[in-house]
């Protein structure tokens, strides 16, 4: 679907702890200050519902959430997002970032909570009118590692991040599988390599990507050859 529009579609999937948030803005300080135009979302959240959505899926306090509900919570804010931030963005041809897409309601909610990776696939396809990332650049983390780096300087848990680490090691799996049946569409990195390093690859991704795009240099609203 995202061939049918001139922007750039990158999203960043990976544990908890993984460093995602730190490299997206790596990434879209290196390509902003190359002219391009790039927007920043994340998921759950990105529009005023799903804002909403986030807080209740996350936050602690909210009573028992069955993993069916928590999964069309997900969905539901991923919908939105897709609808009214993701698609308008590319269809203006920006480069769209987005921390976590539909990879991570497979992982966490098909694998983790066990509700079956098709059919959490299959939910959210319908949910996003089959709107794919052109890119997803998936941070791999051991789950141990992952605890420490989000737990320093004393962070609280959400309701996900305090799951237990085999709850967490389902995941990594699962994002690992993703990632082997779709290698042209993956870039795997191991979350522990120094951060200057991690965003050295990833631009060099990014760039070969944009490359290969003649239509996306051609309508780039600041787009600079290179
Ligand atoms: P995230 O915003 O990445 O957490 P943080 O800002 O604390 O790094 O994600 C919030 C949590 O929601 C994270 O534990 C993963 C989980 N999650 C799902 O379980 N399913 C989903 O579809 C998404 C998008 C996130």
């Amino acid at each position: 679907m995202t061939t049918q529009n001139p922007g750039l579609f990158i999203a960043f999937e990976g544990g908890d702890g993984a460093g995602k948030s730190t490299q997206a803005a790596a990434l879209a300080g290196a390509l902003e200050s190359r002219g391009f135009a790039v927007l920043r979302t994340r998921e759950p959240g990105g529009t005023p519902i799903g804002e909403k959505l986030r807080s209740l899926v996350l936050d602690h306090g909210h009573g028992h959430i069955d993993a069916r509900t928590e999964a069309l919570i997900f969905a539901a804010s991923r919908a939105a997002h897709g609808d009214q931030v993701i698609l308008p963005a590319l269809e203006r041809g920006d480069i769209v970032l987005t921390d976590r897409y539909i990879d991570s309601s497979v992982a966490y909610q098909g694998a983790g909570r066990e509700l079956g990776t098709v059919a959490v696939r299959e939910l959210n396809e319908w949910a996003t009118g089959g709107l794919q990332p052109d890119l997803t650049v998936l941070l791999d983390v051991d789950p141990a590692e992952g605890r420490l780096r989000r737990t320093a300087g004393d962070a609280a848990e959400d309701r996900l991040e305090s799951e237990a680490d085999e709850f967490h090691a389902k995941i990594r799996t699962a994002f690992l599988d993703l990632a082997a049946d779709r290698p042209d569409r993956y870039l795997v990195l191991p979350a522990h390599l120094p951060v200057t390093e991690l965003t050295a690859l990833i631009l060099a991704r990014v760039d070969a990507l944009i490359r290969s795009r003649q239509s996306f240099r051609q309508v780039s609203r600041h787009g600079v050859a290179l």
